[in-house]
């Protein structure tokens, strides 16, 4: 995992906000949310993991009056264990609650509910059956991912959706097994793939997956596949140079100054002087003389010199 710049500005954009979040999750997200909302969905949202607040302030759109936004992070805390703290000081030194909290603030009115603590406590403080999306970005280790796997099935509603971070990278071997392992022993259906999260559901994922490919296949910028793996249907997604879906700015947005027209160097053609007009021999010379002859001309006008 690359460290994202981190800056202690306030962010103009969504992107001027560090952390992992790519555009074509935030696609993703964007449209299971907006598919909630068309179909009156309600229930709450919940994020394990937040760093800058990246995810966590696309997720608090979304949210609807009388529903309720809970986050988890360490924060500046102690990790449960020595693997999550060396986890955590190699890839989250830098993160404050002071700085999540800024950067949220820079877009909604109002904090979330904010947990500092271990993902595990996540289970005694959310009611069960009352979210309709979770998002799991906390610990990258098994043992945790294996625990908010667990805490999000008891969390989430019938056909509540669950996202699960870096599922199949190269650093994150824990979250591979945890995720597959829940697909195959603890119900999980995946309902889509991008190339860093597994989107899925304990619910039925038929309907959700025909609505997505309807809307994946009208777009150009998304490279499409479905395969069949253990009896599941696994639709595949990966951008195609996608941009960010549209997001409104912040309130300490300041539109980019347009950059000054060049400055007028040259004197206008109208104010130019006039060229003398060529005397009535030079006339003659260009308009008769063929080319060769008035090299020869030149070269003997030259050597009289
Ligand atoms: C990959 S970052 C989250 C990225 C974020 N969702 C985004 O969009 O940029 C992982 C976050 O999980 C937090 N974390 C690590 N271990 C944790 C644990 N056991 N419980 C709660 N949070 C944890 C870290 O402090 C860090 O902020």
């Amino acid at each position: 995992m690359t460290h994202p710049h981190v800056t202690d500005k306030h962010p103009g954009e969504l992107a001027d906000v560090p952390g992992w979040f790519p555009p074509l999750d935030q696609m993703l997200f964007t449209w299971f949310l907006e598919r909630q909302h068309r179909q009156g969905t309600h229930g709450d949202l919940l994020e394990l993991g937040v760093y800058m607040g990246k995810s966590a302030i696309l997720l608090g759109r979304h949210l609807r009056p009388g529903e309720t936004f809970t986050v988890c992070d360490l924060f500046e805390g102690e990790a449960p264990d020595g693997a999550n703290q060396a986890e955590a000081a190699k890839s989250y030194s830098s993160l404050t609650r002071q700085a999540f909290e800024r950067n949220y603030l820079s877009f909604h009115d109002t904090l979330p509910t904010v947990i500092a603590a271990p993902s595990s406590v996540v289970a005694e403080k959310v009611a069960p059956g009352t979210c309709r999306f979770v998002h799991i970005d906390a610990s990258h280790l098994y043992e945790h991912v294996h625990g908010d796997i667990g805490a999000a099935h008891d969390i989430l509603l019938p056909d509540g959706i669950v996202v699960l971070d870096d599922f199949r990278s190269e650093h994150t071997p824990g979250v591979s097994v945890a995720a597959w392992e829940a697909v195959l022993n603890r119900g999980l259906r995946p309902v889509c793939l991008s190339t860093q999260k597994l989107y899925g559901t304990w619910g039925d994922p038929e309907p959700l997956q025909e609505d997505l490919l309807e809307m994946l296949r009208q777009r150009t910028d998304v490279g499409l596949s479905v395969q069949e793996a253990a009896g599941h249907r696994l639709i595949r997604t990966r951008s195609r140079g996608m941009k960010p879906p549209p997001f409104p700015t912040s309130r300490h947005y300041v539109a980019p100054v347009p950059a000054p027209a060049p400055a007028e160097t040259a004197e206008p053609r109208a104010a130019r002087p006039a060229r003398p007009a060529p005397s009535r021999a030079r006339r003659l010379a260009r308009d008769l003389l063929p080319p060769v002859l008035t090299r020869a001309v030149r070269r003997a006008r030259a050597s009289r010199a």
